[in-house]
């Protein structure tokens, strides 16, 4: 496969996929880095250079001024739903750097900062919950005239989560403006434009303070965003239109499930479960769960917004603007609900699936001819945010063109208003090229070392078939020394297999097997198609396959304070990707007893301290980051691979892994883990790929999985 070029996109920043390293080396990438939407380059720079491409401190000092006269941030609405949630965000990111958070707000508003306390407190503790509760100051003002005080704390940087409403924010701005001319502001709005309102967007996908995406609109890459990114927060680059991208599909889907219900007289609670199904969410519970006299109104607001700019396909229906006049739940109170219970035909589950994909694809054709982000950051938004099981385009390429043309077809024929909205079938048409290949996993280089790097935090089918596609594509370009790693992006952390994709093997013992096998392949190509391969492992956490997927590298260098983990035995499912041998060949017997706990505990390690057993090398992220760029330009000289056992190994016995003892399915599933464990390592490498997978599948068939997690799950989604 050839190197693509990109169509430009939102970003304003059209690149094609060759350019020039840090060093001034060529550089080819599959499809251009998400980063640099941000002005922040590439993964391959990061590692080429040996750090990150900016640093918290020196953007704090940009942004907010130098130590000795810093400023402040002002977030106002403080006490509303996204006020509350991002004044905690901020006021505990900026604790370090000496950076107040002024809590703006008029009197007599509800006390949301107090009440996001106790969440502060089950993060951070309380002593260190106090600290960030200091570091807010609270100030009332009338909402015409801004407080003197406010002077004192030299405001840098505005939030405004202010109501919805275009006039008042503008007037807001003004005010502000007035009083400090310099100030950046940021609006948090839902839908208004950023020409509209005249200042940049950091639209947060959800109110609360650990949701950590923001859209961003600007015109080019400020401090401001890149000093979000540098604080581990995920902003993304997207474009200037009514409701940015989120809200196109996370109102889209309800407008789309609000038609079925009427077309069919389904319940909403009802609708929402096959929603789950279908697509991920239920979007008429996330509205209640929100609060849905506030959640109605946006959501109201932005349909209508966007009905006005592109047609019918977004009008908000009567019903609809009555519930959001009278602020009423979707969900009626659990008494209500009838005891008997029944499910759609076939006839109906049709219809719900040509009206919600129909909608959906529609409006995603939309987006996707205004480019308004990237196409892994517009992908990522659906799942990240709008808890969409798959992305939207990771859906629409499996469909393919026609099936998506037909789709909306159906959709049009049940409701024939929509079609009076364009939609653009041409951009589904070249779904086999660019960046729609590799939606979760690029690959860049330099024409001496590759980095592959996963945008998604599971693994799945679809990154399973991108990473071959990066595989082939480095080895196509002469590529034979690589580093896989997370995107520093999208990804903060990689939590192991989706196990969305285990749902048919719960029944299908031949599926199980077809999934541990063809991603134990694909695993196994990390070892035997390159001369060098580090799996590089940053971020909060990194377990279950993912961590399986990095241990097939040559070496594993992490950072110090990741957590590791093979959380198997708790769900329970037995690890599918060779973790229960693999690792085991490397290690000697000490390490395998270290090996197997970790396996049968399910307990987190920091990646320091499995150094030697699993990682080969833990350190601060530059040092780690340099170790990983030395073994691609000096091999084993800069990092000793340890040997690795093709023949059998020796198992530990569980009696002397020093566990704890325990009782009941956890004893259970301990016991089948160390089965697997014995029997893989005991077979040469060729064959405990299959002996692994058969274990892994014969357990995901059995009443142990199906009582647990897994099972539990599926029922959930599967059962009406
Ligand atoms: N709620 C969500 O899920 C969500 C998600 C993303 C973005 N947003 C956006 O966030 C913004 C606020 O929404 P919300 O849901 O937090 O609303 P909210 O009603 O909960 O909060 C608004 C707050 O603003 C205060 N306020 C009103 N006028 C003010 C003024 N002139 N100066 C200072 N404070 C003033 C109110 O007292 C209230 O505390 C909206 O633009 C909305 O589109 C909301």
């Amino acid at each position: 496969m050839a190197s693509v070029t990109t169509p430009s996109t939102a970003t304003g920043d059209p690149r094609s996929t060759q350019g020039n390293s840090a060093n001034g080396e060529a550089v080819r990438a599959m499809r251009p880095s998400t980063l640099g939407a941000l002005g922040l380059g590439s993964v391959l720079d990061i590692f080429s250079k040996g750090r990150l491409p900016v640093r918290a401190d020196e953007l704090v000092d940009q942004v907010f001024g130098p130590k000795e006269e810093r400023g402040a941030m002002v977030i106002s609405g403080a006490c509303g739903v996204v006020g509350a949630g991002k004044v905690m965000q901020f006021a505990s990111r900026l604790l370090p750097y000496g950076v107040p958070v002024i809590a703006l707000d008029l009197p007599g508003a509800n006390d949301g900062v107090q009440q996001q306390f106790d969440g502060l407190v089950k993060s951070f503790g309380k002593e260190t919950a106090n600290a960030i509760m200091n570091n807010v100051i609270r100030l009332n003002y009338d909402g015409t005239s801004l407080p003197k005080e406010l002077e004192r704390y030299k405001p840098k940087l505005l939030l405004e989560a202010i109501p919805e409403k275009l006039e008042l924010k503008k007037a807001h701005y003004a005010l502000f403006r007035e009083t400090f001319p310099g100030i950046h502001i940021w609006s948090v709005t839902s839908g208004f434009p950023s020409a509209q309102l005249g200042v940049d967007i950091a639209h947060p996908s959800f109110p609360h303070q650990i949701n950590k995406v923001f859209e961003i609109v600007e015109a080019r890459p400020t401090p401001q965003t890149q000093l979000l990114w540098a604080l581990g927060l995920v902003p993304m680059k997207v474009g200037d239109h009514w409701s940015f991208v989120l809200d196109v599909f996370f109102c889209g889907l309800l407008q789309a499930t609000l038609q079925f219900c009427r077309h069919t007289n389904t319940p909403y609670w009802k609708a929402d479960k096959y929603v789950r199904r279908l697509i991920g969410p239920n979007p008429f519970r996330a509205h209640d769960v929100i609060g849905a006299k506030g959640a109605n109104y946006l959501t109201w607001s932005c349909l209508h917004h966007l009905a006005e700019a592109y047609g019918p396909l977004f009008t908000p229906d009567e019903a609809f603007t009555a519930r959001m006049r009278s602020g009423q739940a979707w969900y009626p109170p659990d008494h209500f609900r009838p005891l008997v219970n029944w499910s759609l035909d076939a006839e109906q589950e049709q219809a719900l699936e040509a009206i919600v994909e129909g909608a959906l694809l529609q409006m995603t054709s939309i987006v996707l001819h205004e480019q308004r982000a990237d196409l892994p950051t517009m992908n990522a938004i659906g799942e990240l945010c709008a808890q969409f099981s798959n992305g939207i385009l990771a859906r629409a390429r499996r469909m393919g063109p026609e099936r998506i043309a037909q789709q909306v077809g159906a959709y049009h024929r049940l409701f024939p208003a929509a079609a009076g909205t364009t939609w653009y079938p041409g951009t589904f048409m070249n779904m086999a090229e660019g960046a729609w290949t590799q939606l979760y996993v690029n690959a860049e280089h330099n024409g001496k070392a590759g980095v592959i790097t996963i945008s998604r935090e599971s693994y799945n089918d679809d990154v399973d078939a991108e990473l071959n596609r990066a595989i082939d594509w480095l080895l196509g370009q002469g590529i034979h020394r690589v580093i896989l790693t997370g995107d520093f992006h999208l990804a903060t952390q990689l939590v192991g297999a989706d196990t969305l994709a285990f749902h048919p093997a719960l029944s299908d013992e031949r599926e199980g097997e077809r999934i541990s096998l063809a991603w134990s392949r694909t695993a196994r190509r990390l070892h035997h198609d390159f001369r060098a391969s580090v799996g590089f492992i940053h971020g909060k956490r990194c377990m279950g396959g993912m961590l399986e997927l990095m241990m097939h590298c040559h070496q594993l260098v992490a950072v110090e304070d990741t957590l590791l983990a093979m959380p198997e035995v708790t769900i329970p499912v037995l690890p599918g990707m060779e973790g229960c041998h693999w690792p085991f060949r490397k290690a000697d017997a000490e390490g395998r007893k270290k090996l197997l706990r970790l396996l049968l505990e399910g307990r987190p390690v920091k990646a320091a301290d499995a150094t030697g057993w699993l990682v080969d090398h833990a350190g601060t992220l530059e040092d780690a980051v340099r170790t990983a760029w030395q073994v691609m330009e000096q091999d084993a000289a800069a990092l000793k691979p340890r040997p690795f056992a093709e023949g059998p190994v020796k198992a530990p016995d569980a009696a002397e892994a020093g566990l704890a003892p325990v009782d009941g399915p956890l004893k259970e599933a301990r016991a089948a883990i160390a089965r697997c464990v014995a029997e893989a390592c005991n077979a040469p490498v060729e064959l405990a790929l299959t002996v692994q997978a058969r274990h892994s599948a014969a357990f995901m068939t059995g009443s142990l999985c199906r009582k647990g997690r897994l099972g539990s799950d599926y029922d959930k989604m599967m059962k009406h």
